[in-house]
């Protein structure tokens, strides 16, 4: 493995201040990458500093049109360029299914999981397809696979996302560019605020499938899976929906 496989290279990433998001900054900036971290809380986006990674942080919502692309009108006008865009962030949706989910949750889970990464892909894509060049990697789910691990709209939204992979994999790759989706289990993050069951029927089915199903794993278990598809060493790799989650979704 080229240990500085990234240098040289833009990179974006998501949800950049926790979990997931934050293991993959750490990674790609070790892996020698200019990464640009950005975040919608504040707090979190800080925890990129004191982790030690060299990165540039911006405040945003990913669900937002103008934060979109301020983010990579920044990016570009810093440096020059997005090569790697890691659309990881994304909020579950308090296992709500259909009967019992409101407007809110729906609009919302869709808006940061499905319609953020859309809006960023908008963006990056023009100057990927002008350089023949770029690597998208989309933070889906063992969700993407099952109904039985998360409520309504968390479950549609990751299936969504793997649609969207597919498509932007298929349409670009004449033009040098692959996207792939990786589909974690369980790991050991802060997703939980949007975790909290409201729905008894539901947690009551759901509980034991979570206990029986996950090993719980640690955020950079993923990144390391991101980081490679991101890297040239997934040159033939494009439209891939890949699970890492211990075997979950294999049962
Ligand atoms: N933790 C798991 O068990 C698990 C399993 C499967 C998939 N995932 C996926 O992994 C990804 C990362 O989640 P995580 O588990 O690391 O969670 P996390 O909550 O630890 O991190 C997600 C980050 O995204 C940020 N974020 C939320 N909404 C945002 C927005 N609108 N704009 C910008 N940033 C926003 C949060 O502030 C947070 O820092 C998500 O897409 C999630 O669906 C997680």
């Amino acid at each position: 493995m080229d240990t500085q496989r990234h240098a040289t290279k833009v990179v974006i990433v998501t949800g950049a201040g926790s979990g997931i998001g934050l293991a993959t900054v750490v990674r790609l900036a070790r892996e020698g990458a200019t990464v640009v971290a950005t975040d919608i809380d504040a707090g979190r986006l800080e925890r990129v500093r004191t982790a030690g990674a060299e990165a540039t942080a911006i405040l945003a919502d990913i669900g937002l049109q103008a934060d979109v692309d301020r983010l990579v009108d920044d990016t570009v006008r810093r440096h020059g360029r997005v090569d790697i865009l890691v659309n990881n962030a994304g909020i579950n949706d308090n296992f709500l299914p259909a009967h019992a989910v409101d407007d809110v949750t729906w609009d919302r889970v869709m808006s940061v999981n499905v319609r953020g990464p859309l809006m960023l892909c908008r963006r990056v894509l023009p100057g990927m397809v002008e350089r023949r060049t770029g690597a998208i990697v989309n933070v889906a789910s063992v969700g993407s696979f099952k109904g039985g691990t998360s409520g309504v709209a968390y479950t549609t939204s990751k299936h969504a996302l793997v649609g969207m992979s597919r498509s932007i994999a298929w349409y670009y790759a004449t033009d040098g560019i692959r996207c792939n989706a990786v589909c974690p289990g369980g790991v050991q993050t802060n997703i939980g605020a949007t975790s909290v069951p409201r729905e008894t029927v539901h947690l009551e089915r759901l509980g034991p499938i979570h206990a029986a199903g996950r090993r719980m794993a640690q955020p950079d278990e993923v990144a390391t899976l991101i980081s490679w598809l991101a890297s040239d060493e997934a040159s033939n790799v494009n439209g891939a929906v890949i699970p890492v989650d211990a075997g979950w979704s294999a049962g």
